[in-house]
């Protein structure tokens, strides 16, 4: 239902077909540039791996169905679900009842994010942890009873609903232990905590303080109200989370161009998508969400914001060093000498790859000395040439075409308008960057490129993008030299081309011998299990009901044999998307943020009643915890 497909802009892409065809003709081979990384790096082993070592059986691609399926030998159980208590004094759940107030002390909606934070910091077999879940946004028309639909739910959003949305988005800090084999959320713990659209925060980094950030609530442009769409994330070594804030331009209504800002903003306005159309109502209740208003309300979002688990008083911050776009999430690397690297897509057809590489080097054995570590460093886009070079272009102020011709007056501007700066550095236009991953025994980075069916006469494809109408979906693996993620240069290469062998539509590309249940379309999130195999879900968006095939979550080798040979291992509810498989330190619980089931549907008729399945209780976005019913590890 929400989909990012549309993009904000035109940005022109060379036709390169002649190159794409000579690196498409070099697919599929097993062990490439990522074999010859991994033996420097020590991955030898792995690499030498005489077969996949990914023994369960699998789940079979299946029509849409009411629950979830996990492989056999496995058990998936509903850890938290929407609205289940969080906070002390939380009410219970009140199916079709949901207010603000008391959804202020529950699980929020649409978990997308997870991590889990061993308890105490760096315990390396935790039995307790926290549970870090980022809420992506609302489904009123699910939550509430009486709303038509998705258009009603803007359409007559009344103040209280509006209310309830804003206390439902956010994130959650929940206690988890295991009892046994079993892992049990804590509620109501000290250290469990609710961010909404209206918690308190700082911005900082170059661009907090300027005059586009500044409100007539925030007239020194160093604060905010709340974090919006935050998709995925990631966590820091220093043990802070990093949730990414995606798609805030569905909260902005109003008519940009009665904005006394617009001539100034106007290409902003463009670029970012913020048309006055949104999504939410939240501009017809408060004044911050309608442009006519509070014009640069709208530069206050789209941030990585960073928050500290570990004190539930901590304010979070945005940190703004690491640009503001269409974050989908951020893969932080601890470089080898000690620098950080946070990757980021911005997830929107045609859109580009970041890389934040810090200044400074982490401190190990201080954690208050990292505290501001993200506030100084260099953002970079991504361009990927035919010859399998990935060239990091400085966003810089004042360096190439970031100057006052171009309305850049600062680094602050740069930051504000990152898509505009990587536009005239020449960034690579991305078939809509979603999960990154990088692999922690070498260093390589694999990157979901979602689908975008954009590519035709018009706009074309490009080296690393290079089929039209990608309805499917592919991976793209990066090779920094010498694990060294803060170079100039890397090399890069295909890991996979998505989709059904059997579909023209998907134009599938690899010749893979794939099983009949492994293949997959528009892989969104990815991550490693600590035995260094790549877990991938799917994201079939508004395609979902074409195809009527459920999404899943899949698993594959990177090296050897079984390389890019996905196999399916769990699969979700009508409507619903999974998101952000983490892994617990021994490998043995694999969580799933399952995400807007139902979605499509209503709260009087939904398609699914999933996890409760009981009459009156509409379907509730939650996290399940899976296991092995012999107490191995996940994926064998
Ligand atoms: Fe929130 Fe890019 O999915
Ligand atoms: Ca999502
Ligand atoms: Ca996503
Ligand atoms: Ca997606």
């Amino acid at each position: 239902m929400i989909d990012d497909e549309k993009p904000a802009h035109r940005s022109p892409s060379p036709t390169l077909a002649r190159v794409i065809d000579a690196r498409i003709g070099r697919r599929p081979f097993f062990v490439g540039l990522a074999a010859s990384a991994a033996v420097l790096a020590g991955g030898a082993s792995r690499l030498l791996a005489a077969a996949s070592r990914l023994r369960f059986p699998e789940v079979t691609h299946r029509r849409l169905a009411q629950g979830i399926e996990v492989a056999e030998g496995y058990e998936a159980k509903t850890l938290l679900r929407w609205g289940d208590p969080v906070l002390a004094g939380a009410e219970p759940f009140k199916p079709g009842k949901s207010t603000a107030g008391a959804q202020a002390k529950q699980f929020g909606y649409n978990c997308d994010f997870l991590t889990f934070m061993p308890l105490p910091l760096g315990a390396s077999d935790p039995k307790r942890g926290l549970l870090c879940v980022n809420h992506e946004y609302t489904n009123a028309e699910l939550m509430l009873p009486g709303i038509a639909s998705r258009h009603a739910a803007w359409a007559n959003a009344s103040a209280s609903q509006v209310e309830l949305e804003m206390a439902a988005h956010g994130h959650s800090v929940v206690e988890i232990e295991k009892v046994g084999a079993n892992w049990h959320p804590a509620t109501d713990r000290a250290g469990n905590r609710r961010i909404t659209a209206n918690t308190p925060m700082r911005l900082s980094g170059p661009a907090a303080g300027h005059a586009r950030l500044r409100t007539k609530a925030s007239p020194d442009g160093r604060t905010v109200k709340g974090t919006l769409n935050n998709c995925s994330g990631g966590a820091t070594p220093w043990g802070t989370v990093l949730i990414a804030e995606e798609n805030f331009h569905y909260y902005f209504g109003g008519e940009p161009k009665k904005s006394s800002f617009f001539d100034t903003e106007r290409l902003n306005f463009k670029r970012t998508g913020i048309r006055g159309r949104p999504f939410y109502g939240w501009y017809r209740h408060d004044k911050r969400f309608d442009v006519e208003q509070e014009p640069n309300e709208m530069n206050r979002f789209g941030w990585i914001v960073e928050l500290d688990p570990y004190d539930p008083r901590s304010v979070p911050v945005k940190r703004t060093a690491l640009g503001r776009f269409k974050h989908e999430g951020a893969a932080v690397v601890r470089n080898p000498d000690g620098r950080i690297v946070v990757y980021s897509g911005d997830d929107e057809s045609f859109e580009y790859i970041y890389k934040f590489v810090s200044e400074r080097r982490v401190d190990p054995d201080n954690r208050a000395a990292n505290r501001d570590l993200l506030d100084s460093g260099t953002l970079y886009a991504a361009r990927f040439d035919a010859d399998g070079t990935v060239t990091w272009l400085p966003l810089v102020y004042g360096r190439g075409p970031l100057t006052r011709e171009n309305g850049f007056a600062s680094q602050a501007d740069v930051l504000i308008e990152t898509r505009r700066a990587a536009d005239l550095m020449g960034g690579t236009t991305m078939d809509r960057p979603e999960g990154i991953a990088v692999d922690p025994a070498n260093g390589l980075v694999y990157i979901a490129l979602t689908k975008n069916t954009g590519r035709g006469k018009r706009r074309p494809v490009n080296v690393a993008n290079p089929r039209e109408r990608n309805r499917a979906g592919h991976i793209i693996e990066i090779v920094p030299p010498a694990a060294d993620h803060t170079a100039d240069k890397a090399r890069w290469e295909f890991f996979l081309f998505a989709g059904d062998p059997k579909s023209p539509a998907h134009r599938q590309r690899d010749g893979l011998s794939v099983s009949k249940n492994g293949w997959l379309v528009n892989p969104d999130n990815l991550s490693f299990d600590p035995t260094g195999r790549l877990w991938i879900t799917t994201d079939q968006g508004p395609d979902q009901p074409r195809s009527r095939i459920a999404d899943g979550v899949y698993a594959t080798e990177v090296f050897g044999p079984g390389r890019a040979l996905t196999r399916l291992f769990f699969t979700v509810p009508v409507g619903a998307e999974p998101c952000s498989p983490i892994f617990t330190p021994d490998a043995r619980t694999l969580f799933v943020a399952v995400q807007h089931p139902g979605e499509g549907s209503g709260f009087d008729k939904p398609s699914t009643r999933w996890p409760d399945f009981k009459n009156g209780v509409p379907p509730r976005p939650s996290v399940v915890a899976i296991t092995r019913i012999d107490g191995g590890p996940i994926g064998g």
